[in-house]
């Protein structure tokens, strides 16, 4: 089924999603299969990587397209409103409330609701929220009429929900209506075949928006941003793009993603690693894997931690006298210094 549904993949709502990695196609084909049941929707991921993106194309892939698309946002709504903004209210229904309103869920009837950060949702209103879904009912703030509405419910979260749940910060029950069908939008690190095209895609979209003629990303930063690590994903890429098409400052732009790289905080390894020594190498390892080194960066810097960790344990042995441990290392002293030297140097 999934082979028919992709057969005309790159036609209609789909290409709002620029990407070629394996993972970007299998979420279009998820999203063909979903958009016409209303089968709820959780969309992870980090900021920036297109969660939004995802949810609006899940819309506009549906029969609910004609209806509306109706955003909230959970997390800069305080609690309180927030209840009344996606319920309604009466009015008297608290001072203030002079006239009716209906809310978000009412106004995105016929259509989709999209519920982003849903993990910032209050805990009191994660009982209401349940409550509606389970009887697919509800009254504004202050009233008695029940109202029923046909919603799809998309969320978008950059929390972990189930650390969320086991954290007792998020219901369980909720996390799992909400969650029928759930999507995981990678980092753009980890999908680094999809940044040419999203050059190509956003150099197309603000040169024309800008006005700009014959604008293109040089290779030189294409290949530049294949290594870069994009801690702002998608988001971040669109925006030196945007100043690139405005400013063509090519230079500069260089400049700041190689000052950003070598300025990183040393990434986390993959794996827990409690020994400080073989932490420092898995540091290393994750780096190269986060391509910020050479292969023969990476070679010298390896070889010159397990060697300074032989002196170290060598300079142990002899009580800190380097000629002696020179001799155990079967070195010069001179030669022997000049590493110390060069370890201090390079701050391993
Ligand atoms: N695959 C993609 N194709 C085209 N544009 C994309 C893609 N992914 C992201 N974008 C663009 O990147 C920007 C950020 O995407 P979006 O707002 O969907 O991210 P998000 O995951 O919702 O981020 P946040 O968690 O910060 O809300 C938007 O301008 C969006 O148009
Ligand atoms: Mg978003």
């Amino acid at each position: 089924m999934a082979h028919h549904l992709s057969a005309n993949k790159e036609e209609g709502p789909l290409k709002n999603i620029v990407g070629r990695s394996l993972v970007i196609q299998r979420i279009k084909d998820l999203i063909l299969q979903v958009a016409d049941t209303d089968l709820s929707v959780v969309i992870y991921g980090e900021s920036g990587v297109g969660k939004e993106v995802v949810a609006r194309t899940l819309y506009a892939c549906s029969h609910r397209a004609r209806g509306p698309f109706v955003k909230v946002n959970c997390a800069a709504i305080p609690g309180d409103l927030l209840e009344s903004e996606l319920f309604g209210y009466e009015r008297g229904a608290f001072t203030g409330a002079d006239r009716p309103k209906p809310g978000k869920f009412e106004i995105a009837n016929g259509g989709v609701i999209f519920l982003d950060e849903i993990g910032d949702m209050p805990l009191t209103l994660q009982s209401k929220m349940l409550q509606v879904l389970q009887d697919q009912e509800f009254c504004r703030l202050g009233g008695h009429q029940e109202i029923k509405v046909d919603v799809w419910i998309i969320s978008a979260t950059n929390q972990d929900l189930e650390k969320a749940v086991e954290e007792g910060r998020f219901r369980q029950d909720l996390y799992y209506r909400l969650g029928v069908i759930k999507i995981y939008v990678p980092p753009l690190r980890e999908r680094k075949e999809d940044i040419p095209l999203l050059c190509d895609y956003f150099a197309r979209l603000y040169s024309r928006k800008y006005n700009v003629s014959d604008f293109e990303v040089p290779r030189y930063l294409v290949d530049l941003f294949m290594k870069y690590h994009w801690p702002g994903n998608v988001r971040e890429l669109e925006n030196y793009i945007k100043r690139l098409v405005v400013l063509g400052d090519f230079e500069e732009v260089e400049r700041e993603i190689l000052s950003f790289s070598k300025a990183l905080f040393p990434p986390k390894p993959s794996y827990p690693v409690e020994d400080e020594f073989l932490r420092k190498i898995a540091i290393e390892l994750a780096r190269a894997e986060e391509g910020h080194l050479a292969l023969k960066e990476v070679k010298k810097r390896v070889v010159a931690l397990v060697e300074k960790k032989i002196i170290d344990i060598v300079l142990k042995q002899t009580e800190g006298n380097k000629r002696q441990a020179a001799d155990i290392l079967g070195i010069s002293y001179k030669a022997l210094l000049y590493k110390i030297r060069e370890f201090e140097e390079m701050e391993i």
